[in-house]
C-alpha cells in the first residue's frame, strides 16, 4: 500500500484502528516505556556516518540512549551530527577505523569509564563486494582477489574486532552486541559479490558463538540480515539498479525497504523488550529469504 503524507510518499502501511484503546493512556505509555526503555543506555554504532548505522543510530538516540556515532570518514560523522543536532538531537561521534582493534578497544575502554558506560554495541560497519554470479565479472572463475581480502577486512576481522573490544569493555548485566549481517549470508545470492557473501554468514557464526560465550555477563548477542535498503553502499556497486530489480522481484513484499522500517528493530535488539533473545538471526528483509537463487537469472 502507498500512503502519501504531506510532500512524502511512504509504502509503510499505516496502522489499522490507531487510536483510543480503552486502556488508559498512562499504563499504555508506561507498558511500552518499560519494554522499549533505552534512556541512559551507552550505545555505540560503528558505520555510524551512513545508511543503517546513522539511522539505528538516530533511532536510539530520540529513544533516549547516548549514542557515539563512529566511523572511518570524519566529514560523514560531521554532517551527521550537525543535521542531528538542528533536529535537537545530541550525538558524539569518533572517527575510527573498525579494522584496527587498537583504535576500538581504546575508545570503548574510555565510554566504559564514562558517565554514561557502555550498554550496546553494533557492530555495522561493512562494504560491498560488488556484484557477484549474476553477472561475468562477479563470478568465482573470475575473482577479485583484491577486493576479496579488503572485504573480509572490513566485514569479518572488522566485525570481530569490534565484537572483542564490545566483549572487553561493555557492562555486565545488561549488555548487548549487534551485528549486521544480511539477507546475502543467510541463503545463496547471485546478486552480492562472493566476499561479501562469505562475511555476512561469517559473522553469523561469530555471533552465535559469542552469544554462548558471554550470556553469564548478561550480554545478548544477535544479527540482524537485513533486505535492500537504499544507501551508500550502493555506490559501490555498477549493477546496483539490476540488484534493486532482482531483489524486489525475489522478495514476499515486493519492494525495497525505507530507513525508517530499521527504526522497531534497532530500539527492540537493544531494549529489554529483547531480554531472552541471544544468538538469534533478526531477518528485516521483506521476505527475501524465503526465496532461493533460482528465482533469480544468471
Ligand atoms: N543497504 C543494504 O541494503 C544492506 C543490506 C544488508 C546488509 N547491509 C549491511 O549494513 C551495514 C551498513 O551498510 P549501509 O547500507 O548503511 O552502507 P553505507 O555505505 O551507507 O554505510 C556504511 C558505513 O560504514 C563505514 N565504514 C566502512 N568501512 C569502515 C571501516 N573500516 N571502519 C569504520 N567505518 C567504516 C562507511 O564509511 C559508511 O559510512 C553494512 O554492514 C552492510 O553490509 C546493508
Amino acid at each position: 500500500m502507498t500512503t502519501t503524507t504531506g510532500t512524502t510518499t511512504s509504502t509503510i502501511p499505516p496502522v489499522p484502528g490507531a487510536g483510543p484503546s480503552g486502556v488508559p493512556e498512562e499504563r499504555r505509555l508506561q507498558k511500552l516505556g518499560e519494554l522499549f526503555d533505552v534512556r541512559g543506555l551507552g550505545v555505540v554504532v560503528t558505520g555510524g556516518g551512513s545508511g543503517l548505522g546513522l539511522r539505528m543510530g538516530t533511532a536510539l538516540a530520540e529513544a533516549g540512549a547516548h549514542v557515539t556515532l563512529l566511523d572511518v570518514v570524519g566529514d560523514r560523522l560531521d554532517e551527521a551530527r550537525t543535521d542531528l543536532a538542528e533536529q535537537g538531537l545530541q550525538v558524539d561521534v569518533a572517527v575510527a577505523d573498525i579494522t584496527d582493534f587498537d583504535q576500538l578497544d581504546a575508545l570503548f575502554d574510555r565510554l566504559e569509564h564514562s558517565e554514561h558506560g557502555l550498554h550496546v554495541v553494533f557492530a555495522n560497519a561493512g562494504i560491498s563486494a560488488g556484484i557477484g554470479p549474476r553477472l561475468r565479472t562477479g563470478r568465482i572463475t573470475d575473482l577479485d582477489r583484491e577486493r576479496w581480502q579488503q572485504v573480509l577486512d572490513v566485514n569479518l576481522t572488522g566485525a570481530v574486532n569490534t565484537m572483542s573490544a564490545a566483549a572487553r569493555h561493555l557492562n555486565t548485566g545488561y549488555g548487548r552486541i549487534v551485528v549486521t549481517s544480511s539477507v546475502g549470508g543467510i541463503r545463496a545470492d547471485p546478486m552480492v559479490g562472493y566476499a561479501y557473501a562469505s562475511t555476512k554468514a561469517g559473522v553469523v557464526g561469530l555471533v552465535r558463538n559469542a552469544a554462548l560465550e558471554l550470556a553469564h555477563r548478561g550480554i545478548t548477542v544477535n544479527a540482524v540480515a537485513p533486505g535492500l535498503f537504499e544507501t551508500n553502499i550502493r555506490k559501490a556497486n555498477p549493477a546496483a539498479e539490476a540488484m534493486t530489480a532482482d531483489f524486489v522481484k525475489v522478495s514476499a513484499l515486493k519492494r525495497s525497504a525505507q530507513l525508517p522500517e530499521l527504526e522497531g528493530l534497532a530500539v527492540y535488539v537493544a531494549s529489554p523488550a529483547s531480554s531472552y533473545v541471544t544468538g538469534a538471526v533478526l531477518n528485516i528483509d521483506g521476505g527475501g529469504q524465503h526465496v532461493g537463487p533460482n528465482d533469480v537469472e544468471l
